[in-house]
């Protein structure tokens, strides 16, 4: 191990040193070193008698389970961790091999920033990592893991990337610390309130995984990595004859009464292979549930609508979150799997103000302009908007199923009914009202409320049994590996509402 590494000042502050990161991350002994003998002698820190070994980063490659990634590890014992002219180019130069080699890439950050005395030099070693994330946007798997502070426009690079980690007391990510924002805006918090880790686990959205310890986050991050493509194997759907999947305890999950809620982790963990499902933001946006999983050993990415909370109802954070992890499954063509049990948009005030219609939009652009296997099963509801923004046949998915009780309708009969006999009702007793009503809301139900014209004009493709899903699934994966879109406009990009 090289001497020079102050692993002590690390330890006083409850945190690992960066090599150690680096070593429990990677598999054992597989770690290469580049760029070791980078060092900064103070000409640009103002320290002249200081020098930055390695200026403050360890770069390298070594592998996960097998596969092939590269690294860095900000040394927040070198000068805070900061970030130079040298130690930027070196994070770009890791980002750029993985590009070159079509392999993930993984930070591990924990830096007071910018380097205050290498003035613009610094901001230029930000802007190269910032053009080489966005390089490698779409192409490769980026992970963050933020395990210390990450401040300024220094969180602009874990925010282009596709996961970010946090730590419980560890993280801590902010655009302008507590002193500028009390300075400025007179307002008093910590820097725990304003970007420790559970914020931005469950409010902010900025973080993808929550862990109490380095180690349980390092654990995580290599799990991670088994469910991501591996561009070296070119990977076939296994041939020859598939064995019958079936699903034979979904029975009673979902209530009969169709407003009752139910946690559709139980149907999601059944249709996966056992304990695969690996959930992305679990407390974040929880009326929509995201994640990995593996059906029959072939990776799969699921959203779902999660009727436990909210109703399962799309608000704006949900469809934000939905939106990004499409495009990211897109991007790394994992095959899509919506599950779909979903009331509408969540109406009122808070989400129209907020941009419900915006935020809504992305979710729709992204499943339309998604050219991954997409499958999608209406478990109950689908209802209005929010039935075609969940991966529909009008959004060009490849197959839509619906179980027996399935209710696709423009809305729900309570709120319907009024709509559509509001003249006849301003004539009526309260008496008489009541009836009508009652006459009509089974009357509306029993026409509308039903998956029946869906499968008529084959927007629903088949009405399968919650028993057969699994292994339908399965087929259909196998079947369209390698599918083409026929519909592709070559344009430079598209304009996704942002
Ligand atoms: C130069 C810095 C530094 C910085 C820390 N240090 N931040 N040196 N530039 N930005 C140095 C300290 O002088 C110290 O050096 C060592 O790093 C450790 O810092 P401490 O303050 O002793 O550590 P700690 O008490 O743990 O506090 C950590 C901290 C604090 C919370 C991160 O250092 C801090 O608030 N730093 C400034 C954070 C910040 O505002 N960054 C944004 C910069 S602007 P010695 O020699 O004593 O060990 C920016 C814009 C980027 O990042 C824009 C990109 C587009």
């Amino acid at each position: 191990m090289n001497k020079e590494y102050n692993l002590e000042k690390q330890h006083i502050k409850g945190k690992l040193h960066a090599i150690e990161r680096i070593k429990m991350l990677l598999d054992e002994n597989s770690f290469c070193e580049i760029g070791s003998g980078i060092t900064n002698y103070g000409s640009h820190t103002g320290k002249e008698e200081k020098k930055l070994p390695y200026d403050g980063v360890i770069t390298g490659y070594g592998t996960i389970s097998g596969r092939t990634v590269f690294v860095y590890a900000q040394d927040f014992s070198v000068n805070g961790g900061t970030l130079g002219l040298r130690h930027g180019k070196k994070i770009a130069h890791i980002i750029e091999l993985a590009i070159k080699k079509r392999c993930p890439v993984i930070g591990i950050n924990d830096s007071g920033g910018a380097r205050i005395q290498e003035g613009v030099n610094a901001l230029a070693g930000y802007g190269d990592v910032f053009y080489y994330n966005t390089l490698a946007s779409g192409y490769i798997p980026q992970i963050s893991i933020i395990a210390g502070p990450c401040a300024g426009g220094a969180v602009y690079s874990p925010g282009i990337t596709d996961f970010i980690f946090v730590i419980e007391n560890i993280s801590k990510m902010f655009v302008t610390g507590p002193e500028v924002v009390k300075h400025i805006m007179g307002q008093s918090c910590t820097a725990e309130e304003l970007g420790g880790a559970r914020v931005h686990a469950e409010k902010s959205g900025v973080a993808h995984f929550y862990h109490q310890t380095e180690k349980s986050c390092f654990q995580d991050v290599r799990r991670l990595i088994e469910y991501l493509p591996d561009y070296e194997e070119h990977k076939k759907a296994k041939e020859g004859i598939i064995q019958k999947l079936n699903l034979n305890n979904i029975d009673g999950i979902i209530p009969k009464e169709s407003k009752k809620a139910y946690d559709v982790r139980k149907i999601i963990a059944e249709l996966v292979d056992d304990d695969s499902f690996f959930e992305i933001q679990e407390n974040h946006a929880r009326n929509l549930i995201i994640g990995l999983a593996k059906l029959n050993q072939l990776t799969v990415g699921i959203v779902a609508s999660q009727p436990a909370f909210l109703g399962g109802a799309l608000d704006c954070d949900s469809s934000d979150k939905g939106a990004r992890f499409v495009r990211f499954c897109d991007a790394n063509n994992i095959p899509l799997i919506t599950l779909v049990d979903v009331p509408g948009f969540l109406p009122g005030l808070v989400q129209e103000n907020d941009g419900i219609i915006r935020h809504g939009a992305k979710l729709l652009y992204a499943y339309a302009e998604a050219t991954t296997i997409k499958l999608t099963v209406i478990l109950r509801k689908a209802y209005g908007g929010a039935y075609i923004a969940m991966c529909s046949k009008h959004l060009r998915a490849d197959m839509v199923y619906c179980w027996p009780e399935a209710e696709i309708a423009v809305m729900g009969a309570e709120g319907a009914v009024p709509i559509i006999y509001g003249n006849q009702l301003k004539g009526m007793m309260e008496d008489e009202k009541k009836v009508f009503l009652e006459e009509q809301l089974v009357n509306y139900k029993k026409q509308y409320i039903n998956a029946n014209t869906a499968l008529e004009e084959g927007f629903v493709d088949e009405l399968l049994l919650p028993e057969e899903t699994r292994d339908r699934l399965y087929r259909d994966l196998v079947a369209l590996e390698g599918k083409k879109d026929l519909i592709q406009i070559h344009k430079k990009h598209g304009n996704i509402p942002l």
